[in-house]
């Protein structure tokens, strides 16, 4: 799918990579520490960048747009996703595309896309996009799964002062009309236990917060985890359980993790807790959080995500959709929003900065490091004082003997680096060499192109 394309050296500025997100956990954002280079390295660059081809869809943030003008990428625009037929005529020839949630790219549509080197993702998910059959193409997808840890951390902070002082049902109370001021039942957060499951961008964020307020934080993870602040990690989740105030849930949607939240955990719950779930809608048994919520063993809830979620915005909340969806609206205390934990514009504009920056890193310089698809594969920079170097970038069929005829060929050169590595069928290898001149570059891309298990060959100096 990738082709040949032409080659210039380009002497501009070196994309820097934005850490947006932190944590104590080994999932800290590896993207950040692609790069180590202490001292200036040499950029390098694809092509000439003017003939770098990158389509915009469903009004990626301006962020990105900044990030592309700056390296001189020609860009294409649109607010919305475009219908298949037209996305099939745009993909044809362009190196680079930026999608959010709407846009489909599955094989019909990749099988056009000819020069296509990278997908972005905008968003946290990337379901809507054929990973698989994409990596087999040699394309390498990206997205953003840690931009908004804070926006959740704050909207859990929110919810957990909201059900403490029943906000919710004073307001709703008072949009009815009805004054209802009361202060039985209703509490400080100061001085509280916040249970976290899942203490990894979102939790820590939590902790940090929730220590700011005053309260205790405790915190179970199936990891070990450095604590901040004087949090604390308890080895059992029944430990968290029977000593927190609040419950707050913050793991992945994994296999360990589908309903792990449901009667017992309810009944070890301390009297008058509260639940709150920010994380996946499939961890939290629905009809258990109803029983405990009317038996009053729950003080309160906030829940974000559902099992079922409508596709749209819309008057789509509803028992069609969850079979209990009118059993939970009425209750009392209990904070329904619609999956929007991550939905702030600082969020937006941290994912238009973490993908913009991963895709050019991918085009300029070959790093997949955080590719969601891919081998993860990443070089320091060359020196400057490197003359005639050039960087091979070489996505094959991982199958044996493959490397032993790419060095074959690399091999009247210096090869000053090399790093390789494999996922699922698809491998990649990446070289920095030296002592190319222009001719050689040309039969090092031919020769390169010509080997049996190539999937895509890209030569950067
Ligand atoms: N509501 C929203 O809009 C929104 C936005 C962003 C993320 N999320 C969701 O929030 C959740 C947490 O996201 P994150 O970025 O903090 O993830 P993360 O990967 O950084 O952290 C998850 C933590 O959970 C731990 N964990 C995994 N399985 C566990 C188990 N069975 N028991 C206890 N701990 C377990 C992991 O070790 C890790 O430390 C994810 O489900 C994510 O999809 C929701």
């Amino acid at each position: 799918m990738s082709q040949p394309i032409s080659f210039l050296t380009q002497s501009l500025e070196k994309t820097t990579l934005t850490a947006v997100s932190a944590s104590p956990n080994n999932s800290y954002n590896a993207r950040s520490l692609s790069i180590p280079s202490l001292k200036p390295t040499k950029t390098l660059k694809p092509f000439s960048t003017g003939d770098v081809k990158i389509l915009l869809l469903e009004n990626v943030n301006q962020t990105a747009i900044n990030i592309f003008e700056k390296q001189g990428y020609q860009i294409e625009f649109h607010k919305t996703s475009l219908p298949e037929d037209e996305l099939i005529e745009k993909i044809k020839d362009v190196h680079a595309i930026g999608i959010r949630s709407k846009t489909k790219l599955t094989k019909n549509v990749l099988k056009h896309a000819k020069n296509l080197v990278v997908i972005g993702c905008f968003c946290i998910g990337t379901n809507q996009v054929d990973l698989e059959y994409a990596a087999d193409q040699g394309v390498a997808v990206f997205n953003s799964p840690f931009s908004n840890s804070r926006s959740v951390a704050e909207m859990t902070i929110a919810e957990i002062i909201t059900l403490s002082r029943q906000m919710g049902d004073r307001s709703i109370e008072l949009h009815q009309g009805i004054w209802n001021k009361v202060s039985a039942k209703c509490w400080e957060i100061r001085g509280k236990t916040l249970g976290i499951i899942g203490y990894g961008h979102i939790g820590s964020q939590l902790s940090v917060l929730a220590e700011a307020f005053g309260m205790n934080v405790l915190y179970y993870d199936v990891l070990m985890i450095m604590a901040l602040g004087t949090a604390k990690q308890v080895s059992t989740l029944e430990e968290l359980l029977n000593k927190s105030d609040f419950v707050s849930l913050h793991v992945p949607e994994t296999p360990d993790t589908k309903l792990m939240f449901g009667t017992p955990q309810f009944a070890a719950m301390k009297d008058g807790s509260y639940l709150i779930n920010n994380s996946r809608g499939s961890v939290v048994e629905i009809p258990a959080l109803i029983d405990a919520l009317k038996l009053g063993k729950l003080a309160g809830a906030a829940i974000d995500v559902y099992p079922q979620e409508p596709a749209k915005n819309g008057p789509f909340f509803n028992n069609e959709l969850n079979s209990w969806t009118s059993e939970l609206q009425s209750l009392k205390n209990i904070i329904l929003t619609p999956h929007i934990g991550g939905s702030t514009e600082e969020a937006q504009s941290a994912i238009g900065i973490e993908v913009g920056s991963a895709l050019t890193s991918y085009i300029n310089e070959g790093t997949s490091t955080g590719a969601v698809n891919f081998p993860e594969v990443a070089l320091r920079g060359l020196d400057l004082d490197q003359d005639n170097a050039v960087r091979v970038l070489y996505i094959h069929q991982n199958v044996p003997g493959v490397l032993k005829t790419v060095n074959n060929i690399l091999s009247d050169h210096n090869i000053e680096k090399q790093f390789s590595d494999s996922r699922g069928d698809v491998a990649y290898l990446m070289a920095d060499i030296s002592g190319v001149t222009s001719e050689d570059i040309k039969s090092l891309y031919e020769e390169l192109n010509a080997t049996q298990y190539k999937i895509a060959v890209r030569l950067l100096y």
